[in-house]
């Protein structure tokens, strides 16, 4: 059957080039040929026993040994070419592309070519999948010729908020490798945890490792306080120095960067925890960030960044940046100071002192230092690349200054974000963010000039883990979203097509799963809120909509489309945050009358809400409906009572009244419950 389905689809395309969407290879690559020069098609044999000769120098000899054998190919190494039932492989400078592979399937055996050994471990990538997808091990006879879009095609893991074993980080490094992602983000230290071992600061790791709810949401909601390790019923834990590097060597070995994350000078609340002295007050709350002010920080930081660098051959090292309160700064005598000497004008030019030092520190020892957007605020230091995920405005605006930047947006690549229905899915942080959203994505778009483009190295998956505790949790986070951030960081433009990618990820995580890994199941996919999909017709579409003091003052950023939202005929779907969904905080809730424009048989009205606790978005208490036929006098229809209660998962609900009136003017009045936060409506539907 797969092969009529492969001879099929080329009789289909009748050319040349195979889509390479279609030839079982994620990400797609960007040529595949299937005809031989007499331009027929046919099959390739790999059920014979192939002889693997490898022309490549002894460190790489070995982990490309070690990857040939993983393709699943039956293999005798041989210590010179064969000529019939081979697997060569062979570093070939011309070979355009340093990742770039040319990988032949042909009459008398296997070819891999490439310019690095890099790139000869992506073309056996490859040949493992195609091996993977023929249990026959039957497949076209062809010529892959391919090459990554990107440098850069990472994933972020947070091991702070909650530790995770070196066994699961090599899990995750295989798989990634397998995608061919080359670089891993630990993100290593937080509020939550620091997480790497470090000698000449040994409480960093010795209590602030350490809480006793084990789950972070006990902790965060709770007293958020450390103990010493070895205290009974302890939770936590970290990267001893020889872990760490173990990390190193087995990401290297899959030709997989570990850029170390050491967050300054925000989201530091645990390393002040255990050295207060680094705290901008003597105030007895908690504080999350470093003082600037005193020169002790400086050096700690300096200390410590000594032994990442010794740990962590990564050229870039992520000093964060992100987040910082900056309230402290302004009390703090020694921050003032600071600021007065330096001549700095505001907290932002602070931080941006700060990111300066920690930059020259670590360019006179040969690294560079990449960090989040927020470094741009108060001057960008000069060699910094940006990580821009709070949209990619900053991503950009660095862009234009000449500075790189890796693109990881939260609306595409935070993938800690639920990725189906929302109720049937574990509690997680922000909105609906699928497969296909993330597939959507494009870091350099056509649109982009040049002379931007040329400054973006990459994308990344974000994968924060304030919600996750178990591992196979995060796996499901992680996989498959992480696929398709690898196909936008490897796959050219013209190859990405989203039926095509879903179909081969459909199959990847079927293989994970049977190997023990827990993906989100794409199978079982239940899709958008049934609701959005289509446009609603009812009638009061298009009619006009009266928003009455003081709900007029819906929030600007979830206007949706103005005063049309409520009537445009466009349900919600699963998030909040999609222009179709109108929010409304402060003091009002929803009140507004729509004019029918005529007097008119009415038999229903109802508006959906919804609820996700976490981001403060609650149903309303009550609702109210009244209509009338002049404007002037109203007779209440319905009064619809709800208890809000506070669910983990997000839910949402229609509140309305059947029956049959005649009425030109309808007032539809939702109160907010006691709970401070958002009402979020879609449409009122009138029938
Ligand atoms: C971030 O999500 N604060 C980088
Ligand atoms: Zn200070």
């Amino acid at each position: 059957m797969k092969r009529f389905a492969a001879l099929l689809a080329v009789a289909l395309f009748g050319c040349v080039a195979l889509s390479a969407q279609q030839f079982d290879i994620t990400p797609a690559p960007a040529m595949v040929e299937v005809e031989d020069a007499d331009g027929r098609v046919t099959m390739f044999d790999a059920s014979r026993e192939f002889k693997l000769y490898i022309a490549v120098e002894c460190e790489d000899h070995e982990r490309l040994t070690d990857a040939a054998y993983a393709t699943g190919l039956d293999l005798k190494v041989v210590k010179k070419s064969a000529k019939r039932d081979y697997l060569n492989i062979v570093i070939d400078p011309s070979v355009e592309h340093g990742e770039g592979y040319i990988l032949e399937c042909a009459e008398g055996g296997i070819n891999i070519k490439a310019a690095t050994a890099a790139g000869v471990y992506y073309g056996l990538q490859s040949l493992r999948q195609l091996v993977e997808a023929h249990p026959n091990r039957e497949w076209l006879k062809c010529r892959i010729e391919d090459y990554p879009r990107f440098e850069y095609r990472g994933v972020l893991i947070d091991i702070s908020r909650h530790f995770r074993s070196v066994d699961f980080l090599k899990r995750q490094i295989d798989m990634m490798a397998r995608m061919k992602m080359n670089r891993l983000h630990l993100h290593l230290t937080d509020a939550a945890g620091w997480r790497l071992e470090i000698e000449s600061y040994p409480r960093l790791t010795s209590y602030a490792a350490w809480r006793t709810p084990h789950d972070w949401k006990g902790w965060w909601y709770g007293d958020r306080k450390f103990v010493e390790e070895g205290t009974e019923g302890a939770s936590g834990g970290y990267l001893t120095k020889a872990e760490a590097r173990e990390l190193v060597a087995y990401a290297a070995d899959r030709y997989i960067t570990i850029i170390p994350e050491i967050e300054m000078p925000g989201h530091s609340d645990e390393v002040l925890a255990a050295y207060p002295e680094l705290k901008c007050t003597h105030a007895p709350e908690r504080q999350g960030d470093l003082c600037i002010g005193k020169e002790a920080t400086f050096e700690m930081m300096q200390k410590i960044l000594d032994e990442v660098i010794e740990i962590f051959p990564s050229e870039y090292i992520h000093i964060g940046g992100d987040e910082a309160g900056k309230g402290d700064w302004k009390l703090c005598e020694d921050c003032q100071r600071r600021m007065h000497e330096e001549g700095l004008e505001s907290v932002d030019e602070l931080q941006s002192y700060m990111i300066h030092r920690m930059e020259e520190y670590l360019n006179a020892r040969g690294r560079q230092i990449i960090g989040w957007d927020e470094i741009l605020e108060g001057g960008l230091a000069p060699n910094a690349t940006v990580m821009s995920w709070r949209g990619e405005e900053g991503g950009l605006m660095a862009a234009e200054a000449g500075h790189k930047v890796v693109m990881s947006p939260h609306g595409y690549c935070y993938i800690d974000a639920p990725q189906d229905a929302p109720y049937s899915q574990p509690e997680s942080i922000g909105g609906y963010l699928p497969l296909e959203k993330v597939y959507s994505y494009d870091p350099a778009p056509a649109t982009m000039s040049e002379e931007v483009s040329k400054y973006i190295l990459g994308v990344q998956a974000n994968l924060w883990a304030e919600f996750i505790v178990e591992d196979s949790h995060y796996e499901h986070m992680l996989w498959p979203r992480a696929i398709a951030i690898a196909e936008i960081g490897w796959s050219q433009p013209k190859e990405k097509e989203f039926a095509h990618f879903r179909s081969r990820a459909v199959g990847i995580v079927d293989r994970m799963i049977e190997e023990g890994y827990s993906p989100f199941d794409l199978k079982n996919e239940i899709g958008n809120r049934p609701e959005s999909l289509e446009d609603v017709e009812h009638l009061a579409l298009g009619k006009s909509v009266t928003y009455l003091e003081p709900s007029r003052y819906y929030a600007p950023k979830y206007a949706a489309a103005w005063d049309a939202t409520l009537t445009d005929g466009k349900r919600g779907t699963w998030t909040y945050a999609d222009e179709r969904w109108q929010g409304f905080l402060g003091r009002g809730g929803v009140d507004v009358i729509i004019d029918m424009g005529e007097v008119t048989d009415i038999h229903s009205i109802s508006a959906d809400f919804m609820q996700i606790c976490g981001p403060g978005v609650f149903m309303p208490c009550l609702v109210e409906i009244a209509v009338s036929e002049d404007g002037e006098t109203y007779t209440k229809i319905a009064d619809i009572e709800y208890e809000v209660v506070l669910d983990e998962l997000p839910s949402f609900k229609s509140f309305g009244w059947e029956g049959s009136t005649k009425a030109r003017y309808i007032r539809y009045k939702a109160h907010r419950s006691k709970y401070t936060g958002f009402l979020f409506v879609d449409e009122i539907v009138v029938r």
